[in-house]
């Protein structure tokens, strides 16, 4: 069966109502972690009223909503297009709104290709950091990639917050093994990032193992990035002269 993109997206719709409404908090450390706890929960006021129409009556009301237009737009909110049709979560909105809760990546790895490296953990004055990634099919939103830094963890499965506070250069570049380039050298556009993400829409039903994200971190800190170094993680190699941590996942 070949589901149409108004049915995706209306199906899309539902399992985002249904999931806020009713699922435990089992998954929430992968997803308050990456910010989709804020834009999930913004995607879910914006678009309430359609949503529970859906949900009573089906994906034929989605289309008669023009869920594609109006409504679709919700599923960016807070999300900025560059100028080649990529899509970048907003550094402000997202710090701002950032919340507890949640199972999103219950619904992504339950549906969708996804693969993430989290070796990126060590300790610098007293406090635990983590360089978390993760790349693959984001449904709606395409093949995207993202990597933030964490801190207050105790390991890896712990629960650990956004630490917005070191925010540094990054940057993010995305290949797919027969289609190219998707993300080229996102950049943030100069400005400090504590959680890098791209997503190109043009790039959907990508398998994660066909996807290669390259990112580069440069600290600001010399002391950090000795620690980040010396851990010798998995993925990542080291440019001590420019400070600068690159990860290929
Ligand atoms: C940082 O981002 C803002 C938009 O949020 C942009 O106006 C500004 O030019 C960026 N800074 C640099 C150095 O590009
Ligand atoms: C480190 O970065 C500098 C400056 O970009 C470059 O010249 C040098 O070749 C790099 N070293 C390694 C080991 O990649």
């Amino acid at each position: 069966m070949k589901i149409s993109t108004h049915q995706l997206i209306a199906l899309f719709v539902c399992f985002i109502n249904i999931f806020v409404a009713n699922a435990a908090p089992t998954y929430t450390n992968q997803l308050e972690k990456r910010g989709w706890n804020s834009f999930w929960n913004n995607v879910k006021d914006a678009i309430s009223n359609g949503v529970n129409n859906i949900i009573h009556a089906g994906n034929d009301v989605a289309v008669k909503l023009g869920i594609d237009t109006a409504k679709y737009g919700a599923f960016f909110l807070n999300m900025k297009k560059d100028e080649n049709g990529v899509y970048h979560a907003d550094f402000d909105c997202w710090q701002q709104y950032f919340g507890y809760n949640n199972f999103y990546d219950y619904m992504f790895d339950l549906g969708t290709s996804m693969a993430y490296n989290n070796d990126g953990m060590f300790s610098y004055n007293g406090e635990n950091y983590i360089l978390w990634a993760w790349k693959g099919d984001y449904v709606n939103l395409g093949a995207g990639a993202e990597l933030g830094i964490y801190m207050g963890g105790k390991d890896r499965s712990s629960h650990w917050k956004a630490a917005p506070s070191h925010a540094m250069p990054m940057t993010l570049t995305l290949t797919h093994r027969t289609k190219g380039t998707i993300v080229n050298q996102w950049n943030n556009r100069g400005n400090d990032s504590w959680w890098i993400t791209a997503f190109n829409p043009n790039y959907k039903n990508v398998n994660a193992n066909d996807l290669t994200a390259t990112f580069t971190v440069k600290f600001t800190n010399a002391g950090m990035y000795s620690a980040f170094e010396k851990t010798r993680p998995n993925g990542w190699s080291f440019n001590s002269s420019t400070r600068t941590a690159t990860l290929v996942l």
